[in-house]
């Protein structure tokens, strides 16, 4: 597959792009919620963490050749001022695997230099084999934290990771 990746920052309205896209990765609900259809494109744009405010949310959609292939939702200044949090990255299962993932993070830290950040942190469910997998190929380091996440039918460690930018 030919990789022409562009991210594009969009809004609310685009929630049904996003919901596609969502509903596109069912493996990846298995893994964290224990059940395919968990993926709300309504929390993707309006779930914040404490203390932050709507404009630090930044949902960008991943287009290869002008088609959405995949999305992510970066908090910027959380979980403290210094820091990207990269809510979630997700491909669309039929496009995985081809280099894509890599190719949108890649834009995405090149999206995060116009922010005064020393790093970017995540975390990843340990029942998520494939971004257990994935993240620290794109040099990312367990950094410490974990917490417990419940989700419908799956209870799951998160581990944050983090790279500096
Ligand atoms: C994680 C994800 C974004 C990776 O995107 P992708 O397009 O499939 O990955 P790429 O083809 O760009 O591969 C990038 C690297 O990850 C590795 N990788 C990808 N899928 C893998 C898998 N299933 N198992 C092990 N490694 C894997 C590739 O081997 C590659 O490494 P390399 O450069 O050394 O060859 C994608 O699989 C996805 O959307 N998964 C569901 C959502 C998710 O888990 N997101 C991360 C947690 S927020």
């Amino acid at each position: 597959m030919k990789n022409s990746i562009i991210l594009r920052k969009i809004c609310s309205q685009d929630q049904a792009i996003v919901q596609a896209i969502l509903d596109a990765a069912p493996s990846y609900y298995m893994k964290i919620d224990g059940v395919p259809n968990a993926g709300s494109a309504k929390n993707v744009f309006e779930d914040l963490p404490p203390h932050c405010t709507a404009d630090s949310k930044h949902v960008l959609l991943i287009e290869n050749e002008s088609i959405p292939v995949g999305v992510v939702e970066i908090i910027i200044g959380y979980p403290n001022s210094k820091v990207a949090w990269i809510g979630l990255l997700v491909i669309d299962e039929k496009f995985q695997g081809m280099g894509l993932g890599k190719a949108s993070y890649d834009l995405t830290e090149e999206y995060l230099h116009q922010f005064a950040v020393d790093s970017i942190q995540l975390g990843v469910n340990d029942t998520n084999g494939v971004g257990m997998a994935f993240w620290p190929k794109m040099g990312f380091k367990m950094q410490g934290r974990t917490r417990i996440n419940q989700g419908i039918k799956v209870t799951s460690t998160v581990y944050v990771m983090e790279k500096p930018t």
